[in-house]
Parts: C-alpha cells; structure tokens; sequence
C-alpha cells in the first residue's frame, strides 16, 4: 500500500422523501426557511466533524427511495455505510413498501421529522417506519439532521464494539 493511499470515509446515507425538494418554500411556518441544499450542508459538515462523508439524496418517488434503502443495507453489511437517515415525509404514514425495505435490508435507520407529527393532523400521527427504526428524531426543526447523524453514528460505533 503506498503512504499517500487511505480507505475511504464511512458513509452515512441522508434520504429525504416527497417534497422536501421544496423546503424553504413549503409552508415555512411549519418546515423553516432553510432550503434543502442547507440541510445537506448541514448534513455534510456533521459527517465530516465525526469523519464521515455524507452521501445525500431526494426522491418524490417510492421506488427509487425503496432502492436505496436496498442498495444502502448492502453497503452498510459490506461495512462502508454506518446507517440512513429518512425523512420519508408523507410515505412514513403509507408505506408498507418503504417499512419492508428497511427491514428486508437489515439497514440501521433513523427516522426523522422536521416538524413535530404528533402536534400535528391524525393522520401523521401513525408511522410505518418507526417499527423498523433503530431511533427517531422529531421536532427539532432542520437541526434535527446533525443530531440525527450524530445517533447514527454513536448506534454504530456501539454495534462494531459489540454492544
Ligand atoms: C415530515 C412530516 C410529514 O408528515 C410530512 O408529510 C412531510 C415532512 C417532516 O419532516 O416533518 O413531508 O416528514
């Protein structure tokens, strides 16, 4: 191995679900002024202070979300990805599909809000994923991803001692 060459950072998937494209515009009131390129920033400095490279990604669409969930267990039991954190947005309250692939991947999985769902209509206030989450972040506005990398990381760390 030559002196200059060094493995590559461990990866934290960031996935956000429909409509989170329009944050900073979408009802600021309830989801802030930060657009989604901030909270990726964000999401990227978090990962780099705990050295970790941040692999962000958006999706209005089921599928695609329940492919890198897939794509994410594989790597993550390669062991180049610690874990995802999703905001699966509106697909938490109906997707079965998305809670299976978190499942079927075997993929360590923070679930994340914005805003706080139960202070918020009935219907948001069941999650499909929340059973196949290794925690939950809700409430903290955008903030709320740094800490959630942060979770991630410590729920990682622990598995690879043992714990
Ligand atoms: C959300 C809450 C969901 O109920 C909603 O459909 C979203 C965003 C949040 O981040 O607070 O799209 O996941």
């Amino acid at each position: 191995m030559s002196l200059t060459s060094s493995s590559p950072s461990p990866v934290v998937l960031v996935l956000n679900g429909p409509n989170l494209n329009l944050l900073g515009t979408r009802e600021p009131e309830v989801y802030g002024a930060h657009t989604l390129a901030d909270v990726e920033n964000m999401c990227r400095e978090t990962a780099a202070e705990l050295g970790l490279s941040a692999d962000c990604r958006q999706s209005n669409h089921e599928g695609e979300l329940v492919d890198w969930v897939q794509w994410a267990g594989r790597e993550q039991a390669a062991g180049r990805l610690i874990g995802a954190v999703l905001n699966a947005g509106a697909y938490t309250h109906t997707s079965v599909a998305l809670h299976d692939a978190v499942k079927g991947a075997g993929l360590r999985m923070i679930e994340l809000h914005i805003s706080n769902v139960h202070a918020r209509e009935a219907f948001r206030h069941h999650s499909y994923l929340s059973p196949a989450a290794a925690g939950i972040v809700v409430g903290f506005g955008v903030e709320g991803y740094p800490l959630a990398i942060q979770g991630l990381h410590r729920l990682a760390t622990a598995a690879a001692h043992g714990a």
